[in-house]
């Protein structure tokens, strides 16, 4: 027999079962930014690899090591979309959107591809929910961005989630901080661990997230980033935090967050599931006030966000009962002689916008129960000699209806 196929290694097919989850956060998340506002951009799955090598950082992990990257047959680079922010701040200077109100707040969702080590929750083709808002400095998007990325989670039910939030500065505050702070770290050597003592130069932060007791009692003196803010940053952090207190949302500050990407200035944020395991990051993003200008736009202030639409799934899998078990629609169970009744039934239903399905597998009467069941109907039709009973598929409970009255039956 000949070799069989598999999906590319870190890559997974989503099947059906496993699809009503995902349209749920696709959808919950689609509503939610257009009530506040945002439009929906596609753009290509693809870039020019310069787009992100300037826009995400030459020395980012991403561009180093996970892009990737081909050439077309006019030898042009190419690179599959690391990420959403880039290419969204590429199509809002192509397309003139500085002229138009700001900030232009834009919107989308899909695949994207990071040629990282896989491992659960860590996919080299991921899905993202992504929300930018383009053109302002107010302190009032960074809030009103987490809170929204805030109120998708707990729409969806998403459990145990932490939001972890501080600021990075401008990147000159933040290189003097880490020559500061590598000093620091000199000068206590002989307290810290090995590990974090070999990792001074290339990442002094690191030592902030350290087990090793010399070395966590060496950080609890440390100075931080979040002291070492200009006024207007400082100024700007408060706001941003106070606008959350007011708005309900609960955070942890945290001065040693980095991001994985070198856009970031000021407010930095992820949201967190304990439940998932190394891979519990579910979303994060911040504001990139310098980037369009480094795409050879005017200088613009900007913020945004991603959301892991596979991690979260993997987190309401872990989730208890509740929400997930959404029944939808009606199966239609008939004997053989009314099969045909059976699919015109279903399809005037379906005609009103109804789910409806049937048995198209000749199962005796207690097998499609079964099968209605099985895919999740809400409601059984049962379809017997001149009369119809609708069965309610949790309560159990069963009535006599008119099959022509169905769609209103179950809107009531
Ligand atoms: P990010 O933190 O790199 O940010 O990605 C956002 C989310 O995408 C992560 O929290 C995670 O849930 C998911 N994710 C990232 N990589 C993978 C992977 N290999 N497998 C599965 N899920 C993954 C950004 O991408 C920024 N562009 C966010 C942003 C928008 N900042 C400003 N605007």
């Amino acid at each position: 027999m000949a070799e069989k196929f598999k999906a590319p290694r870190g890559t997974f097919d989503v099947l059906p079962e496993q699809e009503p989850v995902r349209s749920w956060i696709h959808d919950a998340a689609r509503r939610a930014l257009r009530a506040a506002g945002y439009g929906r951009i596609e753009t290509p799955v693809f870039e020019d690899t310069d787009l992100f090598a300037r826009g995400v950082g030459e020395s980012t992990d991403i561009v180093q090591k996970q892009m990737f990257t081909f050439e077309d047959q006019g030898g042009r680079s190419l690179t599959l979309r690391p990420e959403a922010t880039a290419s969204i701040c590429r199509a809002y200077l192509e397309h003139g959107m500085q002229t138009r109100a700001q900030p232009v707040k834009l919107w989308t969702d899909g695949p994207f591809f990071r040629h990282e080590r896989p491992q659960a929750g860590r996919y080299r083709q991921f899905t993202q929910i992504d929300a930018e808002a383009i053109g302002s400095d107010s302190p009032l998007v960074d809030a009103e961005m987490i809170v929204l990325a805030n109120d998708i989670l707990a729409e969806l039910g998403v459990e145990d989630v932490r939001l972890r939030l501080g600021s990075l500065g401008t990147p000159a505050t933040r290189s003097a901080y880490l020559d500061e702070l590598r000093s620091y770290l000199r000068s206590r050597e002989n307290e810290l661990s090995d590990d974090v003592r070999g990792r001074i130069d290339a990442n002094p932060l690191r030592a902030f997230d350290a087990d090793h007791e010399g070395t966590r009692k060496v950080m609890d003196e440390a100075p931080t980033l979040l002291e070492r803010l200009d006024e207007a940053d400082a100024d700007h952090f408060d706001e941003v935090r106070h606008l959350l207190d007011q708005n309900g949302l609960n955070y942890e500050l945290d001065p040693t967050l980095v991001r994985g990407l070198d856009y970031y200035t000021r407010t930095v944020f992820e949201f967190e599931c304990k439940r998932l395991g190394a891979q519990s990051g579910i979303g994060g993003g911040g504001r990139y006030d310098a980037l369009v200008e480094q795409l050879g736009g005017p200088a613009t202030p900007a913020c945004g966000w991603a959301l892991g639409v596979d991690r979260i799934a993997l987190a309401l899998e872990q989730t208890e009962g509740g929400k997930l078990e959404r029944r939808d629609g009606v199966f239609v169970v008939a004997e053989a002689d009314e099969r045909q009744r059976a699919l015109a039934l279903v399809t005037r239903l379906r005609r009103a916008g109804v789910t409806a399905d049937l048995d198209l597998s000749d199962r005796a009467t207690k097998g499609q129960m079964k099968q209605a069941d099985r895919v999740g109907a809400r409601y059984a039709l049962i379809l017997g000699k001149g009369k119809a009973t609708l069965r309610d598929m949790t309560s159990g409970d069963e009535r006599q209806v008119d099959p022509a009255r169905v769609a209103e039956e179950i809107a009531d």
